[in-house]
């Protein structure tokens, strides 16, 4: 057998990409003050800024957004997709939304209150910042791995049982509900196990709370349990599939994730005890339950998606990708999050510019040189993004400082990874001349999109 893993795909329709100088970019980063998210897309050449609603959709979802229907109420589009939701997950109500982060707004606004606690691997930006918003406290109970970047563990992203039970022990009235999000992205994109989410769910059971999935990369973490927990090697992924959604009550999800799509997201619930809340958020915030901020079409797109999005030799060339850059990193001694993650690669930047202060947001610089060197995107999960300007003007910071570059599905070819594994060495050998930012302009929440910044 040969040994190298192919994309199982040919490419019918491309779209070219745009080399620029490196005065070029200089001038276009400090245009953008600093943000890589203020750059316009055609100033970059390979964009992992996100995974997220970026993948390329095949022929086969392309031809069904013809047959979309586009009717207001009770559309053909919205019961094929209810149907293939039903199927993979179980559970039987379901509403569409705009994308996750509506999902999460609406739920949360439809079942939480001011002063609860929501336990959670480790939050996403946005349902933290959607449950803080509403006045609930937004835990993350990862597991210690999940907090070392260099410690090798098959299941970084495993909820800490221990310190839920305690916190279930301590504070169970304020819960009202556990989350876990699979795979763990803002603790590197790193799977769950299965062992880890039947033990969680029957832990929130004893104590009577429902369990929700944030389920963005269910399928790579399906992957990542057939290839490293015992018991599945010849499970078929959507058995696997299956038998994570049978511990829960519901799930968010993301659909611009392992959906397949560049738009979508649904809440899905097994008990119809909170639907009558959930729509009534839905109705005014989304959209009629049918549609859910979405076109008949995008419904279509993504009952596709979904099955897509499991299939197995594309699971392995997924999770491969991600892999491969890995090895790319290893041989240039950059260090990362091992081991490498489902959609992405988290490089540590504290092991790049050790002499870098925190004040100086190490993750942000490099994330910053990126672009400068060779015009790639990615995005600082650091101390921008999960750290905060207090009152009294003194910052805190998060616990690691990471750049994420994160890889659309079915986008880039091996030369592209090649290219970004050369670029990344070149930066590391040029570390000593690497500039750190300070922060000019902020915002309350989500600050990292929009903030401006100046050289220090
Ligand atoms: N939950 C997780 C785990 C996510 O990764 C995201 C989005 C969301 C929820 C929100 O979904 O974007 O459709 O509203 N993550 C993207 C990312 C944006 O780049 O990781 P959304």
């Amino acid at each position: 057998m040969p040994k190298t893993l192919i994309e199982p795909f040919r490419i019918k329709s491309v779209e070219p990409i745009r080399m620029t100088t490196r005065a070029e970019r200089i001038e276009l980063l400090e245009a953008a003050k600093l943000n890589v998210f203020k750059l316009r897309a055609e100033d970059v050449l390979i964009d992992w800024l996100t995974d997220s609603g970026t993948g390329a959709m095949s022929s086969r979802q392309w031809g069904a957004i013809m047959e979309g229907d586009e009717s207001y109420a009770g559309a053909r589009s919205f019961y094929r997709l209810e149907g293939v939701i039903q199927n993979i997950t179980g559970m039987r109500f379901f509403v569409p939304t705009h994308q996750g982060r509506a999902a999460e707004k609406v739920l949360f606004t439809a079942v939480c209150k001011k002063g609860d606690v929501v336990p959670n691997n480790s939050h996403f930006d946005t349902t933290r910042a959607n449950l803080e918003y509403l006045g609930i406290e937004a835990l993350d109970l990862v597991i210690g791995e999940g907090l070392q970047p260099a410690t090798i563990h098959p299941f970084k992203g495993n909820i800490d049982l221990q310190r839920v039970e305690a916190l279930l022990k301590d504070r169970g009235a304020q819960i009202p509900f556990g989350m876990l999000t699979v795979t763990n992205n803002s603790g590197g994109g790193q799977p769950v196990s299965m062992a880890n989410i039947r033990a969680y769910a029957g832990l929130l059971k004893k104590y009577g709370k429902p369990f929700i999935m944030d389920v963005c990369r269910f399928s790579e973490n399906a992957m990542f349990i057939k290839m490293r927990e015992s018991g599945y090697a010849n499970t078929p992924i959507k058995t696997i599939v299956q038998e994570m959604f049978s511990y829960a009550d519901g799930a968010t999800m993301s659909a611009k994730k392992d959906g397949m799509v560049n738009i979508g997201g649904f809440i899905v619930l097994r008990s119809e005890e909170w639907m009558d809340a959930v729509r009534n958020v839905l109705i005014m915030t989304e959209g009629f339950p049918t549609y859910g901020g979405l076109a008949g079409r995008d419904l279509e797109a993504l009952a596709i998606g979904l099955e897509e999005g499991m299939q197995e030799d594309y699971l392995r060339y997924r999770l491969r990708t991600a892999e491969y850059l890995g090895e790319r990193l290893e041989a240039a001694g950059v260090d990362f999050v091992k081991p490498t993650g489902g959609h992405a690669v988290y490089i540590d930047a504290r092991t790049v510019l050790p002499n870098m202060p925190m004040q100086h947001y190490p993750a942000w610089a490099l994330c910053n040189a990126l672009y400068l060197e060779g015009g790639i995107r990615g995005v600082e999960i650091g101390s921008v993004m999960f750290g905060k300007r207090l009152p009294n003007g003194t910052e805190t910071y998060h616990s690691m400082e990471l750049v994420r570059l994160a890889f659309p599905r079915r986008m880039y070819t091996q030369s592209h990874f090649d290219y970004a594994g050369e670029v990344i060495a070149e930066v590391k050998e040029k570390a000593d001349s690497i500039r750190g930012v300070k922060i000019t302009k902020q915002s309350q929440f989500l600050r990292h999109f929009t903030c401006e910044c100046a050289w220090v």
